[in-house]
């Protein structure tokens, strides 16, 4: 369970400061599967970096399984990034100097030797994901040389090294096409019903919106509109439109 209670978050840059964040409010249970939309501007990518654990500059509460985020010491917080969540971004951030297979086991470089998985370990996990995302043959491959859609199937794959319980995806189709977009969505919607990992997706895709059991809109800092459904599973994809990002 994440839940935020008055959220306020400023930005500031020399004399001028602007708020972001206007007191957010939001509790997210464990295997939810929230879409968050709203205008470019209104706070999204602020609001994920806070309850990823990325921006600890704000005022009022963010609790993770009744642990308060500003009381964490480094080290926790660090190991709440790296081993609880897994993150994914819209320019996938792949490295290019690395095979994808070393790119999908990078974060367990990032263990600081407290009991994670070993070198063998990480190697046979990422095995198995690129596998489980269909690109086993890519393995030894360098990201330059597959398409959008492989790219981001491979940063999912690395987001899941650790078996996180929490999935935050900002735009993650936003670079794709439709039929990459749509692989995608496939993926995330198994990830979350077989395998109970709570998922939260920044989206201007009115398909992946759709596809949540719940959507969180924010307007200016504010969320606005907070509304459960029956997650739309047959969306034809055909003629539906794509809003285009601001
Ligand atoms: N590091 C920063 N310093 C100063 N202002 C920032 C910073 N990051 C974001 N902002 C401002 O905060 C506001 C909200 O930004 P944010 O990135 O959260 O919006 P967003 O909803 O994710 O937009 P988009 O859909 O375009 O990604 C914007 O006006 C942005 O210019
Ligand atoms: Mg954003």
């Amino acid at each position: 369970m994440i839940r935020l209670s008055g959220v306020h978050k400023t930005y500031r840059t020399g004399q001028t400061s602007l708020e972001v964040l206007k007191g957010v409010d939001l509790e997210i249970g464990d295997g939810e599967f929230v879409s968050i939309i709203g205008r470019s501007g209104s706070g999204k990518t602020t609001l994920l970096n806070i309850i990823g654990g990325l921006d600890s500059d704000y005022t009022g509460k963010v609790e993770v399984e009744g642990r308060k985020l500003s009381e964490m010491s480094d080290r926790d917080l660090s190991r709440y990034r790296n081993r609880h969540i897994g993150f994914v971004f819209q320019s996938f951030h792949l490295l290019g100097h690395m095979t994808c297979l070393e790119n999908v086991i990078l974060p367990s470089l990032f263990n600081g030797g407290d009991g994670g998985l070993s070198e063998k370990q990480a190697q046979d996990r990422g095995l198995e994901l690129l596998a489980q995302m269909d690109l086993a043959d890519k393995a030894h491959a360098r990201p330059i040389h597959l398409s959008g859609g492989q790219k981001q199937r491979i940063a999912i794959a690395r987001a899941l090294l650790h078996k996180p319980e929490l999935l935050i995806c900002d735009e993650p189709t936003g670079n794709l096409d439709r039929d990459s977009g749509d692989a995608i969505l496939k993926l995330f919607s198994q990830l979350n019903e077989r395998d109970g990992i709570t998922l939260i997706i920044v989206t201007h895709d009115d398909i992946i919106a759709e596809a949540a059991a719940r959507v969180v809109r924010i307007v200016e800092g504010n969320v606005v509109e907070d509304r459960r459904s029956e997650p739309n599973k047959n969306v034809d994809t055909s003629t539906s439109q794509r809003e285009e990002s601001a």
